[in-house]
């Protein structure tokens, strides 16, 4: 049976999302995409309320929320600020592949690390000369005794200034394309250094950095699943995290279109509000309808997951409409605004500026067409995982 109804529980961690965004994130999120400083204040406060590593199974300590719950969320705080958001869903991507392939010993050590403090960990697939084509990455594990010692960059990472551990993809046979790549937990150490940080167009409340592994050795019990089976351990990982980046979308379009709505009522011309206007009327019905479809594809691409489903078709689905939607809401909403949306005194212009990137990490539109298309024309059989909770 097809029920969209949230359960009471469902519906207080939505209230109690929400108002963490209400009453943490709005008021400071302007002034944190102004200056482009990390909000480390917002984070321990979500920390401290339990906003923040809820993929965390029970027995690591965390509450081991659904998927669902997860991308209700989400889609909270985003509405609130996407920059903060992914700044504080970032230990989920890098929890991933940790939870879906790491030994017991490694799991209970690092996610229990971040239920018992404040301790954050990012994910390193993307490298300079490897965004979409994640095969073509260079870093190195190489295996020496019972060490690996890892080289390489990596960029565009999330908290990877303030990471206690990563999780890191790296070649660990050079031949042998996508099936020569490993994922190691790597502690942060001296070896480890922080290269760049990126000053963004949108969402520049996040911490995004270049890391580079210079000789870092790390215990070859860090190896996560098996030896050169990386690659897919990080397909899988995004199939789980991408829901949850159609929720952020979603959350940054709703914030746009509840924006406009109200300016719409407010603002006259040709005396009357222009929401008398069909030109914005039609905008307002085309914005409230891809919020709509948004929330219900990103819900049905994580239930899936909660089914222990696979969800690669549905959650490429979600993350590209989400995404797409997002960014035609936001420029509408800018429109909606006239001049004034161009302007910062306005809400609207940061949305639409971090809406952007939203169609661009965990895999550009263009990737989730890929996807889709391939999942479409040729669907692939890959065996259902058990129902780790990741993201
Ligand atoms: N689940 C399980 N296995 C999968 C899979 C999935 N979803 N997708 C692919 N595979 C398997 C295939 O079955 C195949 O297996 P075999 O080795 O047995 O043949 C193998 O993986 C290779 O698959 P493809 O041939 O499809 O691989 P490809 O090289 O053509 O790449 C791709 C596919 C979809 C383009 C993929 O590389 C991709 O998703 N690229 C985008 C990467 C991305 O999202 N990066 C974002 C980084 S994270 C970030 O942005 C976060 C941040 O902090 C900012």
């Amino acid at each position: 049976m097809v029920d969209f109804t949230l359960t009471d529980a469902q519906k207080a961690l939505r209230e109690m999302a929400h108002d963490f965004a209400t009453k943490e994130i709005r008021p400071v999120a302007w002034e944190y995409d102004k200056e482009g400083t990390w909000p480390e204040d917002v984070l321990r406060k979500a920390w401290e309320v339990g906003l923040m590593n809820t993929h965390v199974p029970e027995e690591y300590g965390g509450p081991g929320a659904s998927y669902l719950d997860g991308c209700i969320i989400q889609e909270e705080l985003s509405w609130g600020c996407s920059g903060i958001t992914t700044s504080l869903g970032a230990n989920g991507l890098a929890s991933g592949p940790l939870a879906l392939g790491g030994s017991e010993a490694l799991k209970k050590r690092y996610l229990g690390m971040l239920t018992e403090d404040f301790k954050l960990a990012s994910f390193c697939l993307t490298e300079p000369d490897a965004g979409s084509d994640v095969s073509g990455m260079r870093t190195t594990a190489v295996r020496k005794g019972d060490k690996y010692v890892i080289n390489g960059s990596k960029c565009f990472i999330t908290n990877g200034g303030y990471a206690d551990w990563f999780t890191v993809y790296a070649k660990t046979d050079k031949e042998a394309g996508h099936r020569g790549i490993s994922c190691f937990l790597v502690p942060r150490d001296d070896t480890v250094t922080v290269d760049k940080k990126e000053d963004k167009m949108g969402q520049r409340a996040s911490n995004t950095t270049t890391i580079t592994f210079n000789e870092t050795e790390i215990p070859a019990d860090h190896l996560i699943g098996e030896e050169n089976k990386g690659f897919k351990l990080a397909m899988m990982t995004l199939d789980r995290t991408r829901p949850g980046v159609a929720a952020m979308a979603t959350g940054i379009a709703r914030a746009a279109f509840e924006f406009a709505t109200d300016y719409s009522k407010e603002r006259v011309q040709f005396g009357v509000p222009i929401a008398m206007h069909q030109g914005i009327q039609f905008m307002i019905a085309d914005m409230a309808t891809k919020v709509h479809l948004s929330r219900l594809a990103t819900w049905n691409s994580a239930v899936l997951l909660d089914q222990g489903a696979r969800n690669t078709l549905e959650s490429s689905h979600a993350k590209r409409f989400a995404a797409d939607a997002a960014m035609e809401v936001t420029t509408d909403a800018v429109q909606v605004y006239g001049g004034y949306g161009f302007i910062k005194d306005y809400p609207v212009e940061k949305l639409m500026r971090d809406a952007k990137i939203m169609q661009l990490y965990e895999g550009t539109s263009q990737i989730q067409r890929l996807v889709i298309a391939r999942e479409t024309l040729l669907p692939r059989r890959v065996e259902a995982p058990a129902a780790a909770a990741v993201g």
